[in-house]
């Protein structure tokens, strides 16, 4: 069984961290693509190095563009590849313009698509990612679903039953991989009772007024809480345009890797995001978490209040949700399987052939 996996931003490196060990283990003859999306050594190869993710075969090298332009640029380059490798099956993950190159380059030769994290929507179509997801899934042959919540929008969908695989959500296999590993390591000095705070969304970065609102009530916190904040690097381009001024109490970081994030995480008092994967992180940590975001794929979490949803836009509700945000518990939440995803995705794999 021979499969083409395409890979290419943050957190894509992460979830292929936990499947590819486990497919090399059943006996999957696995070849990586990175398609180039994320290139920063903070943002691509510190993943690779740390969480011994194998050596991509194909290296892109295709970023910084606009979408149609980094999306099309993908998608001829990927259809060279999989004419000369002929894999059985084509792998992506989520929701970004590689996943959708990979899954396009794939159907149109068909060959069959397996999509990891399938079924998730935000319902708003303005954000690039959401017609990414809806694409990439009904180009796929096998679609595996985080939870149950997920397999009952696809089938909504007209997506046949057959087709759909709950296997719970990879970013919990590993979380349960290697945060063992990331407490094991050297304590970080961290203050007491900090917020951690990441974003990069297209929606919050675009518009300097959105930056300047986030981080205006990110400097209000800051007064009287510290905030640790590793940007990501269109964050910091904005905001070195935007020319915003920080509160000494928030200590800027460059990104950091899986293993210094998960320690991050763990001993946070909330965490503030826009980030998908780090929404579920926090709860995986059962740290409380305020999304900077009208609305989130992962609407659970809401519901049962680990997680606020706040208007960006609004400087002072930011704030207030931070600071309510602390000591606030939820109930558990057992909708994302049993950290054993990745076994169930090779198990399905194997059975295509
Ligand atoms: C992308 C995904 C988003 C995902 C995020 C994970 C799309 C449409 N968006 O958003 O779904 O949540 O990755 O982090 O695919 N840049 C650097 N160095 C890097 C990476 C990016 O400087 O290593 C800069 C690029 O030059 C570009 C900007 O950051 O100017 C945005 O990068 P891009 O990959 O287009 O989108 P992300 O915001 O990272
Ligand atoms: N992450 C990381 N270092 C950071 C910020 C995030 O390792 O500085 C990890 C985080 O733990 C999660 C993933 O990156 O596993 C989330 O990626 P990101 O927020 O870039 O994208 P999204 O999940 O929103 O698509």
């Amino acid at each position: 069984m021979k499969i083409l996996t395409v890979i290419g931003a943050r957190p894509q490196f992460i979830k292929a961290a936990a499947v590819s060990h486990t497919l090399q283990k059943s006996g999957m003859n696995e070849i990586l693509l990175h398609t180039g999306q994320h290139f920063d050594a903070q943002m691509s190869q510190v993943f690779f190095d740390e969480l011994k993710i194998p050596r991509p075969k194909y290296q892109l090298d295709i970023n910084s563009l606009t979408h149609g332009a980094m999306t099309g640029r993908m998608l001829e380059a990927i259809e060279k590849v999989l004419l000369d490798e002929k894999p059985d099956a084509l792998m992506v993950y989520g929701d970004t313009n590689s996943t959708l190159a990979g899954a396009l380059a794939a159907a149109k030769l068909h060959i069959p698509v397996a999509h990891v994290e399938a079924g998730l929507r935000s319902f708003n179509r303005k954000m690039p990612e959401e017609l990414n997801r809806i694409m990439t899934d009904h180009l796929s042959t096998v679609l595996f679903a985080p939870s149950e919540p997920a397999v009952e929008l696809l089938k909504k969908e007209g997506v046949p039953a057959l087709q759909i695989h709950n296997t719970g959500d990879v970013m919990l296999d590993a979380v349960y991989l290697f945060r063992p590993i990331a407490l094991r390591q050297a304590d970080l000095k961290l203050p007491n009772n900090y917020v951690l705070l990441t974003f990069h969304r297209e929606e919050n970065t675009a518009d300097p007024n959105r930056i300047r609102s986030i981080l205006g009530a990110i400097n209000t916190v800051a007064a009287k809480h510290p905030v640790i904040f590793p940007v990501h690097p269109r964050t910091r381009k904005v905001m070195e345009t935007a020319g915003i001024q920080l509160h000494a109490n928030v200590q800027l970081l460059p990104p950091v890797g899986y293993l210094e994030m998960l320690q991050l995480e763990a001993k946070a008092g909330v965490v503030v995001t826009d980030s998908g994967g780090v929404q579920k992180e926090a709860y995986f940590n059962r740290v409380p978490c305020v999304t900077i975001r009208t609305e989130t794929e992962w609407t659970e979490l809401v519901e049962t209040g680990w997680n606020t949803l706040v208007d960006p836009g609004d400087e002072k509700a930011i704030s207030s949700q931070v600071e309510s945000a602390f000591g606030r518990r939820g109930q558990d939440v057992t909708l994302f399987g049993d950290g054993h995803a990745s076994e169930k995705i090779a198990k399905v794999l194997m059975g295509l052939k």
